[in-house]
């Protein structure tokens, strides 16, 4: 078999190299022939061209971006994609994921943003969502990661300033889990079932994203986390993903989705070899 593994161009560090370092090499141990290639095609038509080409010379792709217009070329062209392409583009957006989930997972009450297209309209909206909610108000851009693009509303000041300032974005206002501020549990799926899952605390910030200073430390998946994890990898057709929880009051609390989370972190932290699940996991699809 042969396999490409799709990465951005733009990847730089070396936490961004590990992954499809450790992809290459598990699929390689399993007998799949491999090869990393920088996900940069430019012109739609050439795109569709590539696809072609790269559907033609090899079985699957092992897709380690987050472009989610490039998986629906290569699906078009009938590669089988890990993740597949409606995964990726559902995971990219946290309002495309709350709808999804929206009736199958507990999470928390969430207000969608109206879509602003005009830059000298007043942003609007977001005072009602602070009412309902009540503050602390969670706002997070749609398209975001890291940690990067969320952010902590303390007041109807701070709210009205930060959807002037988001206005022209897609984004949401969120209830804050005050029980789950600083830590939250990432777990990471493979077939639908959970195979690593660590406990992420943060001093001093409300977000516990590794890569914004959360330390992760190793914690035993109990059937709540399992059985959470389950529903959202089948709802939406994951082969892999990293799922946050949060800590509720008295349940957890799916708080996003990520179909391309890194899994250098949770394996130093759990000691769990997440990319030979993986790979075991995609080659046992193709050989059925
Ligand atoms: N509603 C919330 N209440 C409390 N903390 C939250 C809430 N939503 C997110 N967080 C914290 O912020 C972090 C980042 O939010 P998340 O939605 O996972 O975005 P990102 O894609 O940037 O990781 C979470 O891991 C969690 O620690
Ligand atoms: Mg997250």
């Amino acid at each position: 078999m042969k396999a490409v593994i799709l990465v951005n161009p733009y990847l730089n560090t070396e936490a961004e190299r590990y992954q499809p370092r450790r992809i290459a090499e598990e699929l390689s141990a399993l007998g799949v022939s491999v090869c990393v290639v920088p996900n940069r095609w430019t012109a739609h038509t050439e795109r569709d061209g590539v696809a072609e080409a790269l559907s033609g010379a090899y079985d699957f792709c092992v897709y380690l971006d987050k472009d989610k217009y490039i998986p629906r070329v290569l699906e078009r062209q009938g590669m089988r994609l890990f993740d597949r392409a409606s995964a990726v583009e559902i995971c990219d957006d946290k309002i495309l994921t709350h709808i999804a989930l929206a009736g199958a997972v507990p999470m928390p009450r969430t207000y969608f943003s109206p879509l602003c297209y005009k830059a000298d309209a007043r942003a609007d909206g977001a005072e009602e969502a602070g009412r309902a909610l009540g503050y602390p108000v969670v706002v997070k851009e749609c398209l975001g990661s890291l940690g990067q693009q969320v952010y902590l509303a303390e007041d109807e000041g701070g709210l009205a300033a930060l959807s002037e300032r988001l206005k022209l974005l897609p984004h949401l206002y969120q209830e804050f889990i005050a029980e789950s501020a600083g830590r939250d549990l990432r777990a990471v799926c493979v077939g639908g079932e959970v195979v690593a899952c660590m406990e992420r605390r943060s001093e001093g910030d409300f977000r516990s994203n590794l890569a914004a200073g959360g330390r992760g430390i190793a914690r035993e998946a109990t059937d709540e986390v399992r059985a959470l994890c389950r529903t959202v990898c089948e709802r939406l057709s994951l082969d892999y993903c990293g799922v946050d929880l949060l800590f509720g009051k008295d349940r957890l609390l799916v708080c996003e989705v990520n179909s391309n989370a890194f899994f250098g972190g949770i394996e130093s932290a759990t000691g769990v070899n997440v990319a030979r699940a993986y790979c075991e996991h995609m080659v046992r699809v193709m050989r059925q």
